[in-house]
């Protein structure tokens, strides 16, 4: 299914009205809501990817698991990023963030690097909170570091869920920084390697 990113977010919920100025060229949507969440180019199947499609990973404590939304899903409920470095509480968007209120939490890779690039299985996950201050998440953002060294869009996987229950990206970002997520992460101060918000 094709979607423009600006459609993809304000289904999410997520849109703020500085949303995409200068970051959004119009994206795949890689999963209709079927749940499977297969990356861009692979049809979304409950089914699971077929071949030449990235498979699954589990994930544990510190990782979120890849690819396959259902999983994905079970390891956000079942709250393992709660007990990393987060926010003590939501907070509006920050800068041209499209997030809307959110609160983010850094597993032990990413808070605890100082400077310099982000270590592969570096993460970050971002609860997707109500509009009226209350504490209610109603989405998710994770951010995955894959590749070691200088990110490009391709050194993340990416992954957003809103409010609706549909998985809008997931997958792979792009080496030309030219998908939804990565075209915007990659002006993250300088030295900060694609992210925004380290959490002390
Ligand atoms: C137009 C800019 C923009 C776009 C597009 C964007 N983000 Fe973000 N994102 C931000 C900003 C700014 C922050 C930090 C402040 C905030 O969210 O309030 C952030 C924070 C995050 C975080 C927490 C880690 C960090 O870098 O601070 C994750 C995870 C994340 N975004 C995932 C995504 C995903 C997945 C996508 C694509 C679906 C995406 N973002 C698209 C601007 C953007």
């Amino acid at each position: 299914m094709l979607k423009t990113f600006k459609s993809l977010l304000t289904n999410a919920t997520v849109v703020g009205s500085l949303a995409l100025v200068g970051c959004g060229a119009p994206m795949t949507a890689t999963d209709a809501g079927t749940g499977a969440g297969c990356p861009a180019g692979c049809p979304a199947a409950d089914a699971g990817c077929p071949a030449g499609c990235p498979a699954t990973t589990m994930g544990d404590a510190q990782t979120p698991p890849m690819n396959t939304d259902p999983v994905i899903s079970a390891w956000l409920a079942g709250g393992a990023y709660k007990a990393w470095k987060c926010e003590p509480a939501g907070h509006a968007p920050v800068g041209n963030s499209p997030h809307g209120r959110n609160r983010i939490c850094n597993n032990t890779a990413l808070s605890s690097t100082a400077s310099g690039d982000y270590p592969v299985g570096a993460a970050s996950v971002k609860e997707l909170l109500v509009a009226d201050g209350g504490t209610a998440i109603v989405g998710y953002a994770i951010g995955l570091k894959t590749v070691a060294g200088p990110s490009t869009g391709a050194s993340w996987y990416w992954y957003l869920k809103g409010g609706d229950g549909m998985v809008k990206i997931n997958g792979k970002g792009k080496a030309a920084n030219d998908d939804g997520c990565s075209s915007c992460h990659k002006s993250a101060a300088p030295g900060r390697d694609f992210v925004f918000t380290q959490v002390p």
